[in-house]
């Protein structure tokens, strides 16, 4: 792989469906791009202190998949999701 755009491709030949988390999502940019090849389930996790960024997100990805919060205290909570 020489580009993170590439990361939707190599996810969906390697392991095709499952769970996966963005941690750090911002605007959902790097996400939109991985969710155009890989067509397994992603959620999006960012402290979003910008509401701006999340609004943006969650039009981008959809809400549902976007998780607010710091990923340190999400651990426990995310292990559980799928
Ligand atoms: C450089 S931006 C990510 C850019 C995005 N992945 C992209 O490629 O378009 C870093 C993001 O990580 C988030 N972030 C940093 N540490 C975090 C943490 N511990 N938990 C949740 N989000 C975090 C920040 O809020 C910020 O939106």
């Amino acid at each position: 792989m020489n580009h993170r755009n590439e990361l939707g491709a190599y996810y969906q030949e390697h392991f095709k469906t499952g769970v996966g988390v963005e941690v750090g999502t911002q605007v959902g940019l790097n996400a939109e791009q991985i969710l155009r090849e890989w067509k397994g389930k992603l959620f999006c996790v960012d402290c979003w202190s910008q509401d701006s960024q999340y609004e943006e997100s969650k039009a981008r990805l959809g809400a549902e998949r976007c998780i607010k919060g710091n990923s340190v205290k999400l651990l426990k909570p995310l292990k559980t999701i799928h």
